[in-house]
């Protein structure tokens, strides 16, 4: 077990060992500790504090978002390069200023309590398929859940016709894995084909809605399409940022979802105090997001001389953002290590801050809080069937599988597996 000086010393986010994608935290720690503002061999920078990463997201102006300089060594002239350029999330204003009204006019609170009893429809549908399978079945509850809830609310967002969403999320996979610290070429090529085939798609999607719009008022795609004060995208723009808008809610929230889930079996006392006060749900939510969180790193580039926790940065240096490390800081967090449903404040950095902040945060909270406390009214004793699976990412922190018996019945012989290394 190397020790934490060492753990500091040797981190590379471009070489990550097998059980930093595991558990960071160990790793997190060391940095925040011995190299909060740690130099990597390839130039960039990598913050781990949560103050050092609340400054940055508070100055857009020196810490840029714009990642054409970045990504092109990294994607070359390709599909991957246009669709990361292009969303709104790698662009500084005053482009994301313009892209980002259209969307957020869509996502107000109003509109988003709308959307819950589809929401609650959908998650309920989802659990009945469970209980069908019978008691004592064993069940992925991230292919037949977690995963299968935020793809029907994106959906729903672009109206997107139900038989046509069943590719999205694998695009979505494929495009958000190509934002890995390192890349196969496999993985590239599978990226590259999710943008070609996702944009040929929405092409034909857009040219349906500009023949038959939709209602601006809840469709977000003839939002984007008719533009605001005279102002619209262009058609590049209005494809790309649709392919950003229908990832961005798909991994992270079902991440949101398995992660609570997982965490509530690993923190048995926790389970039993929100089975015993379930209004403490929206707590609890905003807890496994910061102990857990779905989205571990940000980006900026700086653009010019600048100092960050002491150290002095070169314009254009490559920042990363350790959001999975800030959540989990002794600084602001007391006992940052112990999942507590009930924390308040809870001022974590799970959707980012500043102007590039979750546009889309309401809505997850909502899935988030939806999905996690119907499903443990009706399967208060659910269990892993095996070990949870974490998937093999850095950016995107999540299972792969989670084998669970969903079992209805209250049970005092509840056995936990212990979690191994993949
Ligand atoms: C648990 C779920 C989610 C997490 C953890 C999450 C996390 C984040 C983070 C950290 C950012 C900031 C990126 C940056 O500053 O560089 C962001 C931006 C964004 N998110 Fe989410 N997100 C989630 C769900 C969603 C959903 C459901 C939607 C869509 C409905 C969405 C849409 C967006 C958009 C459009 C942006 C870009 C905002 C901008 O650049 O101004 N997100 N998200």
């Amino acid at each position: 077990m190397p020790d934490d000086r060492a753990l500091a010393d040797d981190f590379d986010l471009k070489r990550l060992a097998g059980s930093f994608y595991v558990d960071p935290y160990p790793t997190y720690r060391a940095l925040r500790e011995h190299a909060p503002v740690k130099r990597m061999p390839d130039g960039s920078v990598f913050l781990s504090r949560y103050a050092d990463v609340v400054a940055v997201y508070k100055d857009s102006a020196t810490f840029s978002s714009d990642k054409r300089e970045e990504f092109l060594p990294k994607y070359g002239d390709s599909p991957l390069f246009e669709h990361h350029t292009t969303s709104l999330v790698f662009n500084d204003p005053p482009r994301h200023t313009r892209v980002r009204r259209l969307i957020a006019g869509a996502l107000t609170p109003r509109h988003i309590a709308a959307m819950e009893p589809r929401l609650v429809e959908r998650v309920d549908m989802l659990l009945n398929v469970i209980a069908a399978r019978g008691e004592g079945a064993e069940v992925d509850l991230i292919a037949a859940f977690a995963s299968a809830i935020p793809v029907e609310i994106i959906g729903n967002l672009l109206a997107v016709p139900n038989e046509e969403r069943a590719p999205l999320r694998d695009w979505s996979l494929a495009i958000l894995g190509a934002l890995e610290p390192t890349l196969t070429g496999e993985q590239l090529e599978i990226g590259n084909r999710a943008v070609r085939e996702f944009v040929l798609y929405l092409e034909g999607l857009v040219e349906r809605r500009r023949a038959e719009p939709g209602d601006p008022e809840v469709d977000v795609l003839t939002r984007l399409i008719e533009g605001e004060g005279g102002e619209s995208l262009s058609a590049h723009e209005l494809l790309h940022n649709c392919i950003f808008l229908l990832n961005a809610g798909h991994e992270t929230t079902t991440n949101l979802i398995g992660n609570g889930l997982a965490c509530l079996l690993d923190w048995p006392d926790e389970k039993v105090r929100l089975l015993e006060r379930p209004e403490l749900v929206r707590l609890a939510v905003e807890e496994f997001l910061r102990f857990e969180s779905s989205n571990q790193l940000g980006n900026r580039i700086t653009t010019g001389a600048v100092e960050i926790g002491g150290v002095a940065l070169a314009p254009r240096t490559p920042v990363t953002l350790g959001i999975g490390s800030a959540n989990r800081d002794a600084e602001q967090f007391a006992d940052a290590d112990r999942l507590d449903i009930a924390r308040a404040p809870n001022r974590h950095v799970a959707f980012g801050s500043g102007i590039h902040q979750c546009v889309g945060m309401g809505l997850a909270r909502l899935e988030g809080k939806v999905a996690i406390s119907r499903f443990l009214a009706r399967f208060p004793n659910y269990r892993l069937a095996t070990p949870a699976l974490r998937a093999q990412r850095a950016r995107f922190r999540g299972h792969a599988r989670l084998l669970a018996v969903p079992d209805p019945l209250p049970s005092t012989t509840t056995t936990i597996p212990q979690k191994t290394t993949p």
